[in-house]
């Protein structure tokens, strides 16, 4: 797939984003902080520290409240800078907490922690309205803009404050332009403004949306940008709109995978978790979910209900229904499933087979190979052209350690054999079916390790004794 070319943006003006992430999230009903709660597997806040983190900024600031230790915790190794903010004094308060680290000389972008999916693209352009004498708003228009702050802008177009739902007379509750919560301000001037902030509002907050007046009377263009895609500017308060914008999201992913040419039979019934490149006529079933980081090659086609986390499948394999595909790298012209399950960290050759109810974990499997029925392959380097008779069964545990084996090219295990690790198959060995085999297996050989059968002529079923 051809990637767009990221543009590097040259920016005249250095920046520094601060993300507020004070915010409790009761109506989560949920012991995990709102902005930990996983959107497409990841971290609501974590989206949004990935989307600053595209812009290259000088630094990243995220606001954290009293209990978020959490957060923090969770995200200790992204590279931001923390700020308590220890009450909850309002979204202008919030900024104060950050400002200090913030050189006077940057453009300050505010991002909310629970707004998702605000777009590299929509914030580069916003950027674009912001400089030392100018700040940029992101605004956005609603049919119903009940409980948005709405943009007071005068007869000429331009914007001369924020109200605030609660705070706005009947003719500005009309008003159908609302702020999204997203600006970007110089921050000599931003520190000034934030300093004479009132909290004499009807909610007693220190509100950030008071600094668009402040900056209309300081002279200082308010540049609007109204956003064409609103869903980017969604926060999440709750599960339900949580899933709204698992939805949406779902459909951006699915969306691009589409136009790079994956054919996605539903695309309401595939979720990526993660990233995934692929090459050309992938076909996608239904029920599928992808996770990490996932590669698929050409030709590539997964069956319905499977899930592939962390791993790479070869040109022209396909998938068969209701598989786990973790940590592998699948080769070119391979058949998997249906119901195969595979585990950290196994590499499969071309051409191998691995059929229903097979178990495959930490193993190699050469070209050619096979195990299409029943079986656990565990801690193994299984070579070419191998069949794993159905049943087969490497006991690689002894109930403390797990021990390796070594299966040489062109082995043929019988039904219900148990290889018990450690063990050496020598190449073109056979065991017959339903051997326990410890020791080592001679190559070319067929090695029985079973009780030989016998008939006894003389015995009789018993009767049924009378009373
Ligand atoms: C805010 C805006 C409003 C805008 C709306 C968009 C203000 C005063 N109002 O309203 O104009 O239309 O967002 O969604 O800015 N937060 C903190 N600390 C605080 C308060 C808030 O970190 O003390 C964080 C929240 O966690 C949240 C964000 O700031 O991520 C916005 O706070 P929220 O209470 O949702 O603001 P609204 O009242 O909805
Ligand atoms: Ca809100």
């Amino acid at each position: 797939m051809v990637k767009k070319q990221l543009e590097a943006a040259p920016r005249a003006v250095p920046l520094s984003v601060v993300i507020l992430a004070a915010g409790q999230g009761k109506r989560m009903k949920s012991a995990l902080p709102k902005v930990l709660q996983p959107l497409a597997g990841r971290a609501l806040l974590k989206h949004v520290i990935d989307t600053a983190r595209s812009l290259e900024p000088a630094a990243i600031h995220v606001v954290y409240g009293h209990g978020g230790d959490q957060v923090r915790e969770v995200l200790k190794d992204e590279p931001v800078s923390w700020a308590l903010q220890a009450e909850r004094l309002g979204t202008g308060h919030a900024v104060m907490q950050a400002m200090p680290n913030v050189p006077d000389d940057h453009i300050a972008l505010v991002l909310y922690g629970d707004v998702p999916l605000i777009s590299r693209s929509t914030l580069t352009e916003l950027l674009a309205l912001a400089g030392p004498k100018q700040t940029g708003l992101l605004t956005m228009v609603l049919q119903n803009p009940s409980g948005y702050g709405r943009i007071v802008r005068n007869a000429r177009g331009r914007v001369q404050k924020i109200v605030e739902q609660k705070d706005a007379s009947k003719k500005e509750l009309k008003l159908g332009e609302c702020n999204t919560g997203v600006m970007a301000a110089p921050a000599r001037l931003l520190k000034k403004w934030l300093k004479s902030l009132k909290n004499n509002n009807s909610q007693g907050e220190y509100y950030l949306t008071d600094v668009i007046a402040m900056a209309a009377k300081d002279k200082i263009a308010v540049n609007p940008l109204v956003t064409a895609n609103v869903v980017e500017v969604l926060g999440v308060n709750d599960k339900t709109q949580l899933a709204e914008l698992e939805t949406a999201f779902r459909r951006q992913v699915t969306h691009s995978l589409m136009v790079g040419g994956v054919t996605i039979v539903d695309p309401a019934r595939l979720d990526v978790r993660g990233t995934v490149t692929h090459g050309t006529d992938v076909l996608i079933d239904v029920n599928v979910v992808l996770e990490g980081n996932v590669k698929l090659g050409d030709r590539v086609r997964i069956g319905p209900n499977c899930i592939v986390r962390n791993s790479e499948i070869g040109d022209d394999t396909e998938v068969f229904a209701n598989c786990v595909v973790d940590g592998t790298v699948i080769g070119t012209s391979c058949s998997i499933g249906p119901f195969a399950r595979f585990r950290p960290t196994s590499t499969l050759a071309s051409g191998v087979h691995i059929g229903n109810f097979v178990e495959v974990k930490n193993s190699k499997m050469g070209e050619g190979s096979k195990a299409n029925h029943l079986s656990y392959v565990g801690d193994a380097e299984v070579g070419s052209r191998v069949n794993i008779g159905a049943g087969t069964i490497i006991a690689n545990y002894d109930g403390v350690n797990k021990h390796r084996t070594n299966i040489a090219d062109d082995v043929h295990t019988g039904s219900n054999s148990v290889l018990v690790a450690p063990i050496t198959v020598g190449a073109g060995a056979t065991i017959a079916a339903g051997s326990t085999v410890a020791g080592e297996v001679p190559a070319g050989k067929l090695t029985i390790a079973r009780a030989r059968q016998t008939t006894i002529e003389a015995w009789q079923r018993p009767v049924k004794q009378k009373k």
